[in-house]
């Protein structure tokens, strides 16, 4: 059993997904992750995240390796663990620039496979629904108001240790949302067969309820 969730930053889309896998017993898959880390190998070796060419040669070098449990995700580049140094706005922005190639895209489409076939998962990302796992037979769309996304990332940040004003993570999310949209390949946008909630006035609880009322009625 596959529950594909996506939808924009600072929905919930994580908090809800670890919850619901948790309270499932399935795993849980943040592919989000895996972009990031990409993001972060790219800075790392000082390429240029708008660079195509030179970010798809650096992937043959990247040996990325990610363990799932039903609340984390651990995800280790050529053999460290980087899972600390994925959430900052550096590797959020490249992680949203380097999404848009085509070549990472593909590159990280198996990895995404592999995890879903150990087992019942509930991934999240922006293209779960429609690209990576288009037969899953429960999926979910999460919209919430600008504003109210904003303050929830800006509370993560804050809570992560991270200094910043809100302003900032209002244009850092709307600049990404962007480009996530826009890209040609795997855009975000709804699966046909996903079921809107607006998060904007819902606990996380009350989203996971709902949630579990849909998935529970197809196990
Ligand atoms: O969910 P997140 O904020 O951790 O994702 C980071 C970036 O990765 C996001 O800006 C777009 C990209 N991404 C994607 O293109 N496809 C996914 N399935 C998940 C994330």
């Amino acid at each position: 059993m596959i529950v594909a969730i996506d939808g924009p930053a600072g929905v919930g889309k994580s908090t809800v997904a670890k919850l619901l896998a948790s309270r499932l017993g399935f795993l849980y898959l943040d592919t989000g992750a895996l972009y990031r880390a990409v993001g972060w190998g790219v800075l790392r070796h000082g390429i240029e995240p708008t660079d195509a060419e030179a970010v798809a040669g650096l992937l043959p070098k990247l040996s990325l390796q990610m363990e799932v449990t039903s609340n984390d995700v651990t995800v280790s580049m050529n053999g460290t663990d980087v899972t600390k140094d994925l959430r900052t706005p550096a590797v959020s922005a490249a992680a949203s620039v380097v999404s848009a190639i085509p070549a990472v895209r593909a590159w990280l489409l198996p990895v995404q496979r592999q995890i879903g076939n150990k087992g019942s998962v509930v991934a999240e990302g922006r293209d779960v629904g429609t690209k990576v796992f288009p037969s899953a037979p429960v999926k979910f769309f999460l919209e919430a108001d600008p504003t109210v996304r904003a303050q929830r990332r800006h509370h993560e940040l804050v809570a992560a240790g991270h200094r910043g004003a809100i302003e900032q993570t209002s244009a850092e999310l709307a600049g990404r949302d962007d480009r996530d949209r826009s890209r040609a390949m795997a855009p975000l946008i709804p699966a046909e067969d996903a079921q809107h909630i607006d998060t904007s006035s819902l606990s996380a609880d009350e989203v996971v309820n709902r949630m579990l009322a849909v998935v529970t009625a197809k196990l």
